[in-house]
C-alpha cells in the first residue's frame, strides 16, 4: 500500500486509496517535549523515539516550533509522520511512502539533486517510533523523496509547450518555495527557497496581540484566527477580551500585507514565465497581490479550491500506478 505524504512543517497532508476511493487527511504537527497525562481515550499522543519523549497537543502554547529546514531531519518530523498515519483509517502495517523535501534541500546550489539530503531524510524516517500504549505502529518499506512544489504543477505542465514556463509559488506555514518549470516538465529554469517567509510571519504577530487580549494562543489557534478573520461571530466567541477584536483583525490585515510584500520581492527575481500556479495553505491570502504583480492573464493564473492539498495531490497523480 502506498501513502503520499506532504510533510510540511506545520501540517502533514496525506492521500491514500481505500477500496479505490481517494482519501485525504490534514494533521497538524503540534508537538511538545515529554508525555502528557492519559485521559483514558484511545488517542495515541505519547511517543518515544531514540530515548526522547514527545506528545501531540495542538492547543498547547509551549509547542516546539521548527522552521522548514531544521524540521526536515528532526526526530519530531518522524514522530509527526507516524502520528499522522495513525489518524488515517488505515490499519497500522508496512506501507510505501512518498515524502517531500523543500526545494532548497532537494537541490544543491547548482540546481542538481542533493542525494545526501535525500538519504539523510530517509535515514531519519527509519528510526523506530513507539508509543506509551504499545499500540501497533506503521513501518516503512520503500521511502521515496520528492521535491516540494514541482509535483503540484504536474497536471498543468503536461499541456504547456516546452518553450514556455510556469512559476509555482508555494506559500506554506514557514517557507516560501518558488520554482520556474518549463512546459512538459522538460526542465527546471530557476528555483528559490526562503525559509523565513511563511504564514508564521502572521501567526507569530497574532499570538503576541492575542496575549494582550488575555487569550493564550498556540500556533493552531493563531491559524484559526487567520482563517476566520472575516467571521465576526467566530472572533467574538474565541477572544477573551472582545474589545480587542478590531486590533487583532487589523494586525492580521497589516501582516498579510507584510507577507505579500515579501513574497512579491522574491517573485520579482523571476522573469519569462507565462503561467503562474499558487499553492500551499497561505495561497488564498497572497494570491491577489501575486496576481497584481505578475500581470498574468486570468486563464493562466491558477489557484485551486484546496491549495494546501495541491502538492500531495500532485504526488498522488505522479505516483499512483
Ligand atoms: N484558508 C486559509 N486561509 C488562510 N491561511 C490558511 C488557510 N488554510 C491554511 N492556512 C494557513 O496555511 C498554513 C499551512 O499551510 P501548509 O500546510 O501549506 O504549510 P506547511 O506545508 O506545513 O508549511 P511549509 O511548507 O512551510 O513547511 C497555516 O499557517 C495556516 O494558517
Ligand atoms: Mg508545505
Amino acid at each position: 500500500m502506498k501513502v503520499f505524504i506532504d510533510d510540511g512543517s506545520t501540517n502533514i497532508k496525506l492521500i491514500w486509496l481505500e477500496n479505490d476511493e481517494k482519501k485525504v487527511a490534514i494533521v497538524p504537527t503540534s508537538f511538545k517535549r515529554g508525555w502528557v497525562a492519559d485521559i483514558g481515550n484511545d488517542d495515541i499522543v505519547n511517543f518515544l523515539i531514540e530515548g526522547e519523549k514527545y506528545s501531540f497537543d495542538k492547543l498547547d502554547i509551549r509547542n516546539i516550533t521548527t522552521n522548514n529546514s531544521e524540521w526536515q531531519y528532526s526526530l519530531i518530523n518522524t514522530v509527526a509522520i507516524h502520528h499522522a498515519l495513525l489518524q488515517t483509517s488505515i490499519i497500522p502495517q508496512e506501507v510505501d511512502i512518498t515524502v517531500t523535501l523543500p526545494l532548497a534541500e532537494y537541490y544543491d546550489e547548482d540546481n542538481q539533486i542533493n542525494f545526501d539530503n535525500i538519504e539523510r531524510k530517509k535515514k531519519n524516517l527509519r528510526k523506530i517510533v513507539s508509543n506509551n500504549k504499545n499500540f501497533p505502529m506503521f513501518s516503512f518499506k520503500e521511502i521515496s523523496v520528492k521535491p516540494e512544489s514541482i509535483p503540484a504543477g504536474f497536471d498543468k505542465l503536461i499541456d504547456i509547450p516546452e518553450t514556455q514556463s510556469m512559476l509555482i509559488v508555494d506559500i506554506g506555514g514557514t517557507t516560501l518555495d518558488i520554482a520556474q518549470i518549463s512546459g512538459n516538465m522538460s526542465g527546471v529554469v530557476n528555483l528559490a527557497g526562503d525559509s523565513d517567509i511563511g504564514v508564521s510571519i502572521i501567526t507569530r504577530e497574532i499570538k503576541r496581540i492575542l496575549e494582550t487580549a488575555n487569550t493564550c494562543a498556540s500556533n493552531y489557534i493563531a491559524d484559526q484566527f487567520i482563517i476566520n478573520r472575516h467571521n465576526k461571530e467566530w472572533l467574538k466567541k474565541n477572544t477573551n477580551d472582545p474589545s480587542k477584536i478590531n486590533t487583532v483583525v487589523s494586525a492580521i490585515n497589516q501582516n498579510i500585507k507584510r507577507l505579500s510584500d515579501r513574497v512579491i520581492e522574491s517573485v520579482s527575481l523571476f522573469s519569462g514565465y507565462s503561467y503562474v500556479l499558487v499553492i500551499g495553505g497561505g495561497a488564498p491570502i497572497i494570491s491577489d497581490a501575486l496576481k497584481d504583480h505578475t500581470k498574468i492573464i486570468p486563464e493562466r493564473f491558477y489557484m485551486s479550491e484546496t491549495p494546501q492539498l495541491d502538492l500531495v495531490n500532485g504526488l498522488y497523480l505522479m505516483g499512483r500506478n
